[in-house]
C-alpha cells in the first residue's frame, strides 16, 4: 500500500456514536450564552449610502432609525467623489449598535464620471485591507475591533421612470463583488404608480442583462424564507422619507405633505419604506453581516492571500506551509530587488555615457566656434595693418608735398623781398614789365 493511502488511513477521523442522556446536562444552553455574550458585546452595522446630491439619503437615514443624524448638506460643486463616514451609538432596550453611514459625497456631480465608482471602491477595500491586516497581526484583538467593513449599501436610484442611468450601472457592477447591494428607487412620491411600476420592471431587466448581483434576502432559513422570498419580488423598493409629522385622522404620522394630499411614510399603499425597514434592520441585518464576512470578505481575503503568494493545499500535495510560502516570497523579493537593483545601475550609467557625450559635442561646437573667431580676429587685424600702411604712406606723401610747399613758399618770399632793387635793374634793362609767379601745389 503506498505510503499517502496509509496516511489517508490514519488522518480519517472516526464516525461519532450518537448516545442519548440520562438526564438534563446543561448545554441546551448555550444559544442563550451566545445570545448573551453577543449582547454584552454589542452589534456593529455600517451602511454606505450611494446615490446623487440631493436625493433623499439623509432623510432617509433619520426616517429608518427614526432619529435625527448631524449631517451637513453636499455642495453640488465636489470636484470628486468623496467618502464621509459617521459613527454612532445607538440603544434599543438592552441592545447597543455602533452604527457607521457612509455618505457617498458628491456622486454623479462631476463632468466626467468615469472614475466616480473607484473612490468607493477603495473605500471599501482600506475597510477589508484593515480587517486583514488585524487577522494577520500577532497580538489581534478582533473581539473588540471595530469592524468598519461595509455590510450594505444602499444605492439610491433617481425615480426618471425611464431607465438606469449608465454610471448607476457602471458603478454597481464595480461594486456587487464587494458589498451587499439594495437598489431603492428614492423619492418615489414624485412619480405615479403605474409609472412606478414599469420602472422597477426596467430595473431589475437591466440590472439582470448587465449581469449586476444585488444583494438577495436569503431564503434558506425556515422562519423567514416566506416573507424573503416575497420581499424579493418587490425589489427594487420605491421609498418616501420624511421627517416631519402630519396629522392623519386623529394620529400623528411621518408624512410628506402636499397640496394635494399626505403622502405617508409608513403606509405600504403609499411607498416601500416599511419593507425596506423590515428586511435591512428588522430580518435580515445579521445575515447581511454574515454575508460580507463569509462572502464579501473572504473574496478579498482569499485574493490578496493569493497576490501575496500563499496557496491552499490541493489533495495530492504537502499541507500548505506557512514558512515556506515565506522563504519563497522572500527569495522572489530579494531577486527582485536585484534586479530592480542592476536595473538601476544600468540605467545610470546609461546616462553617464550620454552626458559624458553630450559634454563632448558641446566641447566641440565650443572649441570651433573659438577657431572661427580667432579666424575672423586674423583677418581683421590684417585688415587694419593695411589701413595703418596706406595711412602711413598716405601721411608721408603729404609731409614731402608739404615739404616742397614750404620750400617753394620761402623761395616765392625771397624772390618777393628782392624785388624792389631787381625792379629798378630790370626797369633799367628792361624797360620795365610786372609778373606774377603763381604757385602749384601738386
Ligand atoms: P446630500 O447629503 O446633500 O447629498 O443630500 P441627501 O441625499 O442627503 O438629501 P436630503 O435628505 O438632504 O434631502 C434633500 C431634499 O429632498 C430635502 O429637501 C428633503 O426634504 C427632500 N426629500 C428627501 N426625501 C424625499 C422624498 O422621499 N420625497 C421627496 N419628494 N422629497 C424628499
Ligand atoms: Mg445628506
Amino acid at each position: 500500500m503506498a505510503a499517502t493511502d496509509l496516511e489517508r488511513i490514519s488522518n480519517a477521523e472516526p464516525e461519532p456514536r450518537s448516545l442519548s442522556l440520562g438526564g438534563h446536562v446543561g448545554f441546551d444552553s448555550l444559544p442563550d450564552q451566545l445570545v448573551s455574550k453577543s449582547v454584552s458585546q454589542g452589534f456593529s452595522f455600517n451602511i454606505l449610502c450611494v446615490g446623487e446630491t440631493g436625493i433623499g439619503k439623509s432623510t432617509l437615514m433619520n426616517t429608518l432609525f427614526n432619529t435625527t443624524f448631524e449631517t451637513e448638506e453636499a455642495s453640488h460643486h465636489e470636484e470628486c467623489v468623496r467618502l464621509r463616514p459617521q459613527t454612532y451609538d445607538l440603544q434599543e432596550s438592552n441592545v447597543h449598535l455602533k452604527l457607521t453611514i457612509v455618505d457617498a459625497v458628491g456622486f454623479g456631480d462631476q463632468i466626467n464620471k468615469d472614475d466616480s465608482y473607484r473612490p468607493i471602491v477603495d473605500y471599501i477595500d482600506a475597510q477589508f485591507e484593515n480587517y486583514l491586516q488585524e487577522e494577520l497581526k500577532i497580538r489581534r484583538s478582533l473581539f473588540d475591533y471595530h469592524d468598519t467593513r461595509i455590510h450594505v449599501c444602499l444605492y439610491f436610484i433617481t425615480p426618471t421612470g425611464h431607465s438606469l442611468k449608465s454610471l448607476d450601472l457602471v458603478t454597481m457592477k464595480k461594486l456587487d463583488s464587494k458589498v451587499n447591494i439594495i437598489p431603492i428607487i428614492a423619492k418615489a412620491d414624485t412619480i405615479s404608480k403605474s409609472e412606478l411600476h414599469k420602472f422597477k420592471i426596467k430595473i431589475m431587466g437591466e440590472l439582470v442583462s448587465n449581469g449586476v448581483q444585488i444583494y438577495q434576502f436569503p431564503t434558506d432559513d425556515e422562519a423567514v424564507a416566506e416573507i424573503n422570498a416575497v420581499m424579493n419580488a418587490h425589489l427594487p423598493f420605491a421609498v418616501v422619507g420624511s421627517t416631519e409629522e402630519v396629522k392623519v385622522g386623529n394620529k400623528l404620522v411621518r408624512a410628506r405633505q402636499y397640496p394635494w394630499g399626505v403622502v405617508q411614510v409608513e403606509n405600504e399603499n403609499h411607498c416601500d419604506f416599511v419593507k425596506l425597514r423590515e428586511m435591512l434592520i428588522r430580518v435580515n441585518m445579521e445575515d447581511l453581516r454574515e454575508q460580507t464576512h463569509s462572502r464579501h470578505y473572504e473574496l478579498y481575503r482569499r485574493c490578496k492571500l493569493e497576490e501575496m503568494g500563499f496557496q491552499d493545499s490541493d489533495g495530492d500535495s504537502q499541507p500548505f506551509s506557512l514558512q515556506e510560502t515565506y522563504e519563497a516570497k522572500r527569495k522572489e523579493f530579494l531577486s527582485e530587488l536585484q534586479r530592480k537593483e542592476e536595473e538601476m545601475r544600468q540605467m545610470f550609467v546609461n546616462k553617464v555615457k550620454e552626458t559624458e557625450l553630450e559634454l563632448k559635442e558641446k566641447e566641440r561646437e565650443l572649441h570651433e566656434k573659438f577657431e572661427h573667431l580667432k579666424r575672423i580676429h586674423q583677418e581683421e587685424k590684417r585688415k587694419v595693418e593695411e589701413k595703418r600702411k596706406e595711412l602711413e604712406e598716405e601721411t608721408n606723401a603729404f609731409n614731402c608735398r608739404k615739404a616742397a610747399m614750404e620750400a617753394l613758399q620761402s623761395q616765392a618770399l625771397h624772390a618777393t623781398s628782392q624785388q624792389p632793387l631787381r625792379k629798378d635793374k630790370d626797369k633799367k634793362k628792361a624797360g620795365g614789365w610786372s609778373s606774377i609767379y603763381s604757385v602749384t601745389i601738386p
